[in-house]
C-alpha cells in the first residue's frame, strides 16, 4: 500500500543510489511541487542539492523575502537571485499574453543558466514535475520546469538543460505531493499555498506591464489574500487572486472627481484547474475587502468580482 512515509523512505534511498556524490541543481518556485521535491532531495543528498529561487519581480507582495526565509529555515542550500529588473526590462512594451510568457520564460532560462554555471561540476537538474505535468494536462503550462519545456525551441539548449534530469514526484498527484510534504513536517503554509502561475502577476496585469502597475496589483492582491486568511476562507478556495484591468473609470473622492484603475477579484473552486467554479464568497467579505482596497491602494477606485466559471471562461484572464 502506498503511504507518504513509505514513499519518502523508498524515494530517498533511490535518490541516494542514483545520484551518489553528484551535485544537483533545482529551481524553487515557492510552490508546493518544487518545495516538496527539494526537501526530498535534501533528505537524500543534503548540501549537494543547490537550490535557486529567482525573483522575477512578479511574485505576490513580500513573497520573495518571506519564502526565501522559509526555505533557509528548512535548512535548504538555497540561493535567492533578485532578477526583477531584468524581467521588467524584457517585458517593457509587451501587451500580448503569449509574448509576455515567452519573454519571462526566456529571461528565466538566462538567469537560471547563469546561476547553474556557478555551481562547479553540477551533474543533475532536479524538477518538481508531477504526474499531471507528465500527461500534459493544464499544469503543463506551469512552473519553472514547464516554462523550460515550452522554450526548447528558442535556439540552442541552455547548458543546464544538458544535465541529467531527476524528477522524484513524477508519479504523484497534487494531493499525494501535499501528503508527502506533510509527512516530512513541512510548513502547512507552504503545502496549502494556492497554485500561482509561473509568469505571475504579468498575466494578471492585462496589457503592458510597468513597475507601478505591479506595485498596485501586489497591494490589491495582498488585501484580498490576507482577508481570505483572516476570514478562514483561504483553505476553502482552490485559487484566488486579483487582476488589474486596462480600464480607468470615474469615481469621486471628497469633492474631487477621480479617474482611476479598476481591479477584478477572482476566487475559484477546482480540483485540477481543468474546470473551475467561481466561489460564492460572503457579501460581507466582498464589501469589507472592496472598501479596504479602495481606501488603501492609491490609484484604484473600483473593484468588481468575477462570477464566470471555467469553461467557458478560464481561471486567468490572459
Ligand atoms: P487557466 O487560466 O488556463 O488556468 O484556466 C488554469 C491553471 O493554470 C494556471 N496557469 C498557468 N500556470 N504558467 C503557469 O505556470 C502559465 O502560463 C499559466 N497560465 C495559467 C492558472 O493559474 C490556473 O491555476
Amino acid at each position: 500500500d502506498w503511504t507518504p512515509q513509505s514513499f519518502v523512505e523508498e524515494t530517498v534511498e533511490a535518490l541516494q543510489e542514483k545520484i551518489g556524490n553528484d551535485k544537483v541543481v533545482l529551481g524553487l518556485s515557492g510552490g508546493v511541487d518544487s518545495s516538496v521535491a527539494a526537501i526530498l532531495l535534501h533528505k537524500a543528498i543534503g548540501t549537494n542539492l543547490y537550490c535557486i529561487f529567482v525573483n522575477n519581480g512578479l511574485l505576490r507582495k513580500n513573497e520573495y523575502e518571506s519564502v526565501l526565509a522559509q526555505y533557509e529555515g528548512m535548512g535548504l542550500n538555497v540561493k535567492g537571485v533578485d532578477a526583477s529588473a531584468r524581467f521588467l526590462d524584457a517585458l517593457a512594451g509587451l501587451s500580448d499574453p503569449e509574448m509576455k510568457r515567452k519573454a519571462i520564460g526566456r529571461v528565466f532560462i538566462e538567469v537560471f543558466d547563469d546561476e547553474a554555471h556557478q555551481i562547479k561540476d553540477v551533474k543533475w537538474l532536479a524538477q518538481g514535475t508531477i504526474y499531471p505535468d507528465v500527461i500534459e494536462s493544464v499544469s503543463a503550462t506551469g512552473g519553472p520546469s514547464a516554462t523550460i519545456k515550452s522554450h526548447h525551441n528558442v535556439g540552442g539548449l541552455p547548458d543546464f538543460m544538458k544535465l541529467k534530469v531527476v524528477e522524484p514526484l513524477k508519479a504523484l498527484f497534487k494531493d499525494e505531493v501535499r501528503r508527502v510534504g506533510a509527512s516530512m513536517d513541512m510548513d502547512a503554509a507552504i503545502l496549502g499555498r494556492h497554485p500561482f502561475p509561473g509568469p505571475g502577476l504579468a498575466i494578471r496585469i492585462l496589457g503592458d506591464i510597468t513597475a507601478e502597475k505591479v506595485r498596485i496589483l501586489q497591494e490589491v492582491d495582498a488585501v484580498f489574500i490576507d482577508n481570505l486568511k483572516s476570514w478562514n476562507l483561504y483553505d476553502k478556495v482552490w485559487q484566488a487572486g486579483a487582476i488589474l484591468l486596462p480600464v480607468n473609470s470615474v469615481g469621486v473622492m471628497g469633492d474631487e472627481r477621480t479617474y482611476e484603475k479598476c481591479v477584478a477579484l477572482r476566487a475559484v473552486e477546482s480540483t485540477d484547474g481543468m474546470t473551475a467554479d467561481w466561489v460564492n464568497l460572503p457579501y460581507e467579505f466582498l464589501q469589507k475587502t472592496s472598501n479596504e482596497i479602495i481606501n488603501k491602494v492609491k490609484g484604484v477606485n473600483r473593484v468588481v468580482y468575477d462570477i464566470s466559471s471555467k469553461p467557458p471562461a478560464t481561471i486567468e484572464w490572459e
